[in-house]
């Protein structure tokens, strides 16, 4: 018996590493395909998939961008033929899904410079460079996008004041916090108190005052493009958020320099908090 659980162990594990092959810190070239002068032929683009997938119909053929593949991990040769990347490029974190069409030489991938490498180079350092810094991992290809949540208000470039609501010695107690969200929000659970970093709302967009307790914003520090969830547990004065130093603030001060000018330039967004039995209808 024991010796079997063991097994399934294992097996489970070795299950759950062929699945999430995955590489961080890779060189991405960029080559030029001429995919869509070569309408997405891989027999015309001359790409050593030809002969694996060259007959697949031009729908399947074109539903991603192309690349190379010449990593370390997971399939090569034509077993990593037609199989799917999910791409990030680590300056700017855009993200996108690339299939393998290619073997290439050096480096982990090469990026079709139209399909693949230019969307997720909007700095234009990849371009300049000759190659990004990506992380990838493998996915599958027929996976039904998770579509984003449905993007609420947001305002750009706004002051996020640091404030100290002792979250943490207050066990997340809305009441002991005397934030102006406990009479609407203090006797929900500790989970879902604790789920989210606490910020001030006072911006210029969305709902406010009560209206807005228990929401959710995107934060996004300008400096860094350190990005967060929060939860709005207050009003505030002045600036655009209050967050909360230590649940908040600190963990998108990713550089330190909020701190000492003591305040943050953020993007915020509205979004969905994720909480089961929450339906949001924006509104402006
Ligand atoms: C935010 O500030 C940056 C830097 O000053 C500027 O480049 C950008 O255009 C501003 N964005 C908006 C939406 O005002």
């Amino acid at each position: 018996m024991k010796r079997i659980s063991i097994s399934i162990v294992l097996l489970a594990c070795l299950v759950a590493s062929a699945a999430a092959q995955s590489a961080s810190g890779v060189t991405a070239y960029w080559t030029d395909y001429d995919v869509k002068t070569n309408n997405w032929d891989y027999k015309a683009a001359h790409v050593y998939c030809a002969a694996v997938d060259g007959d697949k119909p031009l729908e399947w053929r074109s539903k991603y961008g192309w690349t190379g593949y010449c990593a370390s991990v997971g399939p090569h040769g034509e077993e990593a033929c037609g199989l799917c990347l999910s791409v990030t490029n680590t300056e700017t974190g855009e993200k996108e899904t690339v299939r393998i069409v290619d073997r290439c030489g050096s480096g982990g991938l090469e990026l079709d410079l139209e399909t693949a490498f230019r969307p997720i180079d909007s700095s234009g350092n990849g371009e300049a460079q000759g190659h990004l810094v990506v992380d990838f991992e493998f996915v599958d290809c027929d996976a039904v996008p998770v579509p984003p949540p449905p993007a609420g208000p947001s305002e750009s470039n706004v002051t996020a004041y640091w404030t100290d609501y002792n979250v943490k010695n207050n066990n997340w107690d809305y009441h002991a916090a005397k934030v102006s969200c406990a009479a609407v929000n203090g006797d929900k659970p500790l989970e879902w108190r604790s789920k989210y970093g606490w910020t001030g709302f006072c911006g210029n967009v969305g709902p406010q005052g009560k209206d807005a307790c228990g929401l959710c914003l995107k934060v996004t520090n300008t400096a860094t493009n350190a990005e967060e969830i929060v939860r709005i547990v207050d009003a505030c004065g002045s600036g655009g958020l209050e967050l909360d130093l230590e649940t908040a603030f600190r963990p998108i001060d990713t550089d330190g320099k909020g701190y000492p000018q003591g305040h943050l330039t953020v993007d915020y967004e509205f979004v969905d908090c994720g909480d089961s039995s929450q339906v949001l209808v924006y509104s402006q």
